[in-house]
């Protein structure tokens, strides 16, 4: 099999193309995806500097990336809902790190994937459910935002944030973003009402009344100061740092969750909610989509495709 993969940890160098990858196995529960595009995370980077080794038991050599979108080449026995030929797209979390989706075939737990959203193509169903999930679940689970909320969403022009804004919008809220000024059209355009500049001092000196919601996609300063942004600390999420729990609010780890996957698929066939594809890179220049994601500064997605 035809796929990316490292048997060190180490820099972007520690990834090789390679044709002579195993088959992966195909458990009872699990869908065996041909891979048209996956999606390129930070956690990605994290993962092959061996920053997530402590976290998830790793087995090399590894395939890298846990966002896909495919089509099904075969199913398990116990899988009743999908069958080959489906197209589905997913986030590929388990709690072993080894066969990731930067590779022809790729084994999917079934919770784990939905159909692809009709009207999104293979790069943008493949760049969506790691970020729009992540963005959903902060959103509805711990921030519970709802129809008049005004929400400030912190590092709003990256792959989560942009999903974020939309999602937030698409539930009623009145949406500030920062981001730094050649994004902030960016995200009017995605339907943020206001757009604050990150590097233009303290977020809460710059807003001109405390929101009802902060989700801190940033850490840091943005999350040292979320106190001072929002009326009442329970409502601050943060996806960066746990450290928001001991401030009183909730830090999110996302979960795989196809009922979630489907809501995204029906916001995104709703016209609710976009991908932004930065860039996209064919497969043997995952190092090059690596490089991108670990600066910092990519204003949507980075994507990987194979066909
Ligand atoms: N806990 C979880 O389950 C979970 C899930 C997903 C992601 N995450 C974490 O969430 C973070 C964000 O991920 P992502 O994929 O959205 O990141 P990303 O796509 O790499 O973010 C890039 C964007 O951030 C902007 N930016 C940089 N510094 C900023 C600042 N200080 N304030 C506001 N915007 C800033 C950049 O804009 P400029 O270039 O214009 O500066 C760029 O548009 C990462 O740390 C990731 O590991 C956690």
């Amino acid at each position: 099999m035809r796929g990316i993969a490292f048997d060190r940890f180490g820099g972007s160098d520690v990834l090789t193309l390679r044709d002579d990858l195993p088959e992966p196995p195909v458990g009872p529960d699990t869908v065996l995806v041909r891979t048209h595009a996956a999606g390129v995370n930070p956690v990605d980077v994290g993962i092959r500097e061996g920053n997530l080794a402590g976290l998830f038991p790793h087995h090399f050599p590894i395939v890298p990336g846990w966002d896909l979108a495919g089509t099904v080449e075969a199913v398990g026995p116990a899988v009743v809902d999908l069958a080959p030929g489906d197209e589905v797209f997913g986030y590929l979390r388990r709690d072993d790190v080894q066969w990731g989706t930067a590779a022809e075939l790729v084994p999917a737990p079934q919770r784990c994937v939905a159909p692809k959203p009709e009207s999104l193509s293979f790069a943008e169903a493949g760049a969506l459910p790691l970020a729009g999930l992540t963005a959903y679940q902060a959103l509805t689970e711990a921030l519970d935002v709802g129809e008049g909320d005004r929400v400030l969403v912190h590092r709003a022009a990256g792959g989560v944030g942009f999903f974020a804004v939309q999602i937030a919008v698409a539930l009623g809220a009145h949406v500030v973003g920062t981001a730094s000024p050649r994004s902030h059209g960016f995200l009017r355009d995605a339907g943020a009402a206001e757009v604050l500049d990150y590097s233009a001092g303290p977020v809460s000196e710059q807003l001109s009344a405390p929101v009802d919601a902060v989700l801190d996609l940033n850490g840091g300063d943005a999350l040292a100061d979320a106190p001072e942004q929002v009326r009442d600390v329970s409502r601050i999420a943060s996806v960066v740092d746990p450290a928001v729990n001991a401030m009183g609010g909730r830090y999110v780890f996302v979960r795989p969750e196809r009922h979630d996957l489907e809501e995204l698929g029906r916001m995104a066939d709703a016209g609710q909610l976009r991908v932004a594809i930065a860039r996209a890179f064919p497969l043997e220049r995952t190092a090059e989509a690596h490089d991108l994601v670990a600066g910092g500064h990519v204003r949507g997605k980075v994507v990987v495709t194979l066909r």
